[in-house]
């Protein structure tokens, strides 16, 4: 338990790196950027998301908190899957500028409602 808070904020701090750096691209992506296709922009967010992930499976064991036990935890497993799938649309396979920007505000209102629900410990987020 004695890593519980590093390991928590580090979590923390690997969403936050997620979301902004996923704003960014998804603008360089709807203004067709040439700096998306840089080296380090295409490899930076798998690193990161693999650290999110990592991190909060590591959360999940150390509290010995199961997605079956708290309906919160599947919510937000959802949520990520989702937010990365919508991610893949608003940077590579949305085929306009308007579908890919659709899908990162979609992208970005899912990850709101992560925030939420892992705040709140409720699959209603923030309206709970
Ligand atoms: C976009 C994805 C994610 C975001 C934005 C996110 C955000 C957060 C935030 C802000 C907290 C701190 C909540 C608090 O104040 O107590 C947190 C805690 C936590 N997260 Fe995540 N998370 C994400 C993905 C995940 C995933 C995929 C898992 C599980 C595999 C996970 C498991 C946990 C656990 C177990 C905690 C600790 C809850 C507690 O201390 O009570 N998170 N997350």
């Amino acid at each position: 338990m004695e890593h519980y808070f590093l390991i928590k904020h580090l979590h923390m701090t690997f969403a936050g790196l997620s979301i902004v750096f996923f704003i960014v691209r998804a603008w360089w992506s709807v203004r067709e950027s040439p700096h998306l296709q840089r080296r380090w922009v295409r490899i930076a967010p798998h690193i990161i998301d693999t650290g999110l992930l990592g991190l909060g499976i590591a959360l999940m064991i150390m509290l010995s908190f199961w997605p079956h036990q708290h309906p919160w935890l599947a919510a937000k497993l959802l949520g990520l899957v989702l937010y990365i799938l919508l991610g893949t649309i608003a940077i590579k396979r949305g085929r306009s500028p308007a579908g890919r920007a659709v899908a990162a505000i979609l992208a970005v209102l899912v990850f709101v409602y992560i925030i939420g629900a892992a705040i709140r410990h409720h699959p209603l987020s923030w309206l709970a």
